[in-house]
């Protein structure tokens, strides 16, 4: 069944039925405020750190389903009949009412009719504000005035999220609310010195009764679909001393038929409580509501402008031009830290992970990038290797021991390389943990030396804990477990330092580091080819991992994919191997992570059995590495192939099969079930995933082709030979490239001529634009491309 669809002209995921498989959600504030927003407006809010700064209680794992949010109630004072605005929490059946609820960057809008009212929230965080505004409008559509009143509600979190759903015996005692001028204010109080507020009031009307304790709001046994005050129309005007702090206000509103009210609700974050008055007021005038609401689409507008495409996929254009790289951007202000399946308490800024991150949206904020590849590169050992994450608030590391986390430096600084043209980044200094300081380009450098320097009894790198597998945990007794995946990385890596090399001049280096990549190279074909794909790993006992000659985890999926985007594989082996991922692997949902997975707990092989058979690593889809076999087959130009994967897991090519995929449609979920798993095709994890960035670059650099490189810009499409061709609008450098390209010939790949501005190029390389990249304004071009 569907839930809904894309309003393409309008920038909107729409929703059409509230009981979605899951919550489908949508992030509210790019930059220190966050909220969560369910379809039906189950989320939370947080002020820049998830764990520390918590304004919302919301109860993950929780039955019913997505519970606490940012809830409105609705009642007829005659019947003395009520409903929720956005169908939870009072879940009115589907014959009398009507719902739709519309996601779009950075706002959602949830609409209701029931009763003959109709309401409508719009909820987003205005620009430079660390607040979010609930404009609600409520129309009657009754030929009779109609007397309702309106009942607002959210619970407070004591700040500390993981706190507050363990200590009662403390937390029970803490809660603190102040009642000022149609106002609410949260003031417990947090550790020490701490003046922090939270507040939530209605900035255009005022309120006929206010409830901030729990129990006074729902009653002692009642909850949220059936609280007390809304039953009987009545506040308490209760004040906390302890126990639950709560937001609760009531709105006596009279509608003659056709008229409509709006009331703007404002719930926001400060440092003192004396801002507070100012915050609110500022939002009273209901045209000042609206101007913040244009502002903040033509932010994203704007932002999100620098690639489109128009191709003859609409899915492909859909996500591509919007919501994959909206994903992306979300990645990029919250990591891995809060979404539906992250708690917002346990993990920071993961090396490997924010490292990935930056591909997808290098385009789109090169110089954040800049800012996060050298928070990341100050976490890097002077021994080359790296912590494992970061804390967004404090910047600094913790946990370490993995083999790949220092290797995605050589991935990520390239790509801001390539993508900007910044050579001289590649000279900066920044510190490494100890305090010695080195240029980026010395701490790639140090990062492959650590991996040559520490190998294994076959001299490829030691896989320690665990490399971007994280499940496979290989190293128990001695050290002597290897990484082939790493090997890889080291060929790509040491690859990307001798163009590096020769653009800075370091000619030495361009030796070195060639000796490195084709030694490795030589080496990993020598000892970890099976004859007909990668292994993956030697274990403890210098036991191959993924080899036809084991019973169980006989292939895995990513050393057969970087083993051909590290130019590893020779053009046979990548053939093969690539074969041996579609034979083995792919499956209707998506190419497997393994195959077959692990039926039993085989300690030696760690976390990755601890799943059943088709999740997580354990054999499930995972989202994150198809697209490096999109990359790998578009790499050895077979484009149907590229194509059938990406379309496999693509979020809205999944939209006809919600209920099997029951993550949202619009984003990239973290992995979806395998075939050996009951519920294969069943997407899980949505959102805060390296499935967004790794799935626009296959679809933009490609399966499109157009790809940043050192000296300009690539055109090299590998597409369905169906394809008549497409077009792109690419932002390059300062200047804009408008570029058709056409497939006469029907072929997947292949570029015949190339032609800028009307002038033929010798090669499918477009040189970058010198005036655009000297800051002076930056033109237009048009480039027209003939496969063949
Ligand atoms: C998760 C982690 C990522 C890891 C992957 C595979 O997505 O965030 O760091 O590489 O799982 O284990």
């Amino acid at each position: 069944m569907k839930y809904g669809h894309f309003d393409k002209e309008n920038k909107e995921y729409v929703i059409t039925r509230p009981d979605t498989p899951l919550p489908w959600i949508n992030y509210l504030g790019c930059e220190e405020y966050c909220g969560l927003m369910s379809n039906t407006a189950g989320g939370y809010s947080f002020y820049k750190d998830p764990k520390e700064r918590r304004l919302l209680r919301y109860r993950y794992n929780n039955v019913p389903m997505d519970r606490g949010g940012r809830y409105l109630y609705i009642r007829d004072n005659n019947s003395k009949d009520y409903w929720s605005a956005s169908w939870q929490p009072v879940l009115k059946d589907f014959d009398s009412y009507k719902y739709e609820c519309r996601h779009g960057t950075g706002y959602t809008v949830i609409s209701s009719e029931y009763a003959k009212i109709k309401t409508k929230t719009t909820y987003f965080v205005p620009l430079g504000e660390n607040l979010e505004i609930w404009k609600l409008e409520v129309t009657n559509t009754d030929t009779d005035t109609r007397d309702l009143s309106a009942f607002s509600f959210v619970e407070f979190c004591l700040w500390d999220a993981l706190n507050d759903m363990t200590d009662y015996q403390y937390n029970l005692n803490i809660g603190q609310t102040e009642y000022k001028d149609n106002t609410i204010y949260h003031i417990s109080r947090y550790r020490v010195n701490k003046d922090i507020c939270a507040y939530f009031s209605c900035s255009n009307v005022k309120a006929a009764g206010f409830d901030t304790q729990r129990r006074d709001f729902m009653g002692n046994y009642g909850d949220w679909s059936n609280p007390r005050a809304v039953i009987e129309g009545k506040m308490t005007g209760s004040i906390a001393h302890g126990w639950s702090p709560v937001g609760a206000q009531m709105f006596n509103i009279k509608l003659k038929p056709g008229e409509t009210k709006t009331l703007v609700f404002v719930l926001g974050f400060v440092e003192n409580p004396a801002d507070v008055p100012a915050k609110v007021s500022k939002f009273k005038d209901v045209k000042v509501v609206d101007q913040a609401l244009t502002d903040l689409k033509q932010y994203w507008d704007d932002s999100l402008n620098k690639f489109s495409v128009q191709s003859e996929d609409p899915e492909l254009d859909i996500m591509v031009n919007l919501w994959n790289q909206y994903q992306c951007r979300t990645t990029f202000n919250w990591s891995r830290s809060a979404s539906y399946y992250e708690s917002g308490i346990g993990r920071g800024m993961g090396f490997r992970d924010s490292n990935q991150d930056t591909l997808g949206f290098v385009h789109l904020i090169p110089e954040k990038v800049k800012e996060r590849i050298i928070d990341l590169a100050s976490n890097q050992f002077e021994d080359g290797s790296a912590y494992h994450q970061y804390s967004p608030l404090t910047k600094k590391g913790n946990g370490s021991g993995y083999s790949d986390d220092h290797l995605w430096l050589c991935v990520s600084v390239p790509a801001y390389v390539k993508e900007s043209g910044d050579v001289r980044f590649l000279e900066t200094k920044v510190p490494f943990v100890g305090g010695e300081k080195g240029t980026v380009y010395e701490h790639m450098a140090r990062a492959i030396n650590f991996s040559l320097t520490h190998v294994g009894p076959h001299g490829l790198p030691k896989s320690y804990f665990a490399d971007w597998n994280d499940c496979l945990n290989l190293t128990h007794n001695n050290e002597d477990a290897e990484s082939v995946m790493v090997a890889q990385m080291v060929v790509y890596g040491a690859y990307e330092m001798v163009k590096m090399a020769e653009l800075i001049g370091k000619k030495e280096d361009v030796k070195k580091f060639t000796d490195i990549a084709e030694t490795m190279k030589k080496k990993i074909n020598k000892v970890a080819w099976d004859g007909n794909w990668y292994l993956r790993s030697f274990d403890e006992q210098k036991k191959p991992m993924g080899s036809s000659k084991n019973k169980e985890g006989q292939i895995y999926l990513e050393t057969q994919a970087w083993g051909v985007m590290s130019g590893t594989a020779e053009p046979e082996q990548a053939i093969k191997c690539m074969d041996a991922v579609n034979k083995q692997l792919a499956t209707k949902h998506g190419v497997m992570l393994m195959t077959p997975p692990y039926k039993e707990f085989i300690w030696k092989y760690g976390s990755i059995c601890v799943y059943p058979p088709g999740l997580k690593e354990n054999g499930a889809i995972f989202c994150h590495p198809n697209p490096w076999a999109m990359i790998a087959e578009c790499i050895i130009g077979r484009g149907d192939i590229a194509y059938e994967y990406y379309k496999a897991i693509q979020p809205a090519a999944r939209n006809e099969i919600a209920d099997i995929h029951k993550t949202e449609p619009y984003v990239y979920c973290q992995m979806i079930a395998g075939k050996d798993h009951p519920d294969f095709g069943e997407g899980k994890n949505s959102w805060l995933t390296g499935s967004a960035c790794w799935n626009l670059v296959a679809a933009m650099q490609w399966i499109l082709g157009i790809r940043p490189d050192y000296n300009g810009l690539l055109v090299d499409p590998c597409i369905p030979k169906k394809w008549k061709g497409f077009q792109v609008k690419k932002v390059f450098r300062g200047a804009t490239y408008y570029i058709t390209v056409r497939n006469p010939e029907g072929v997947s790949k292949g570029v015949k001529s190339v032609s800028l501005d009307n002038k033929r190029l010798e090669s499918n390389l477009i040189p970058p634009d010198k005036a655009a990249q000297t800051g002076k304004a930056g033109k237009e071009h048009h480039v027209e491309v003939i496969m063949g």
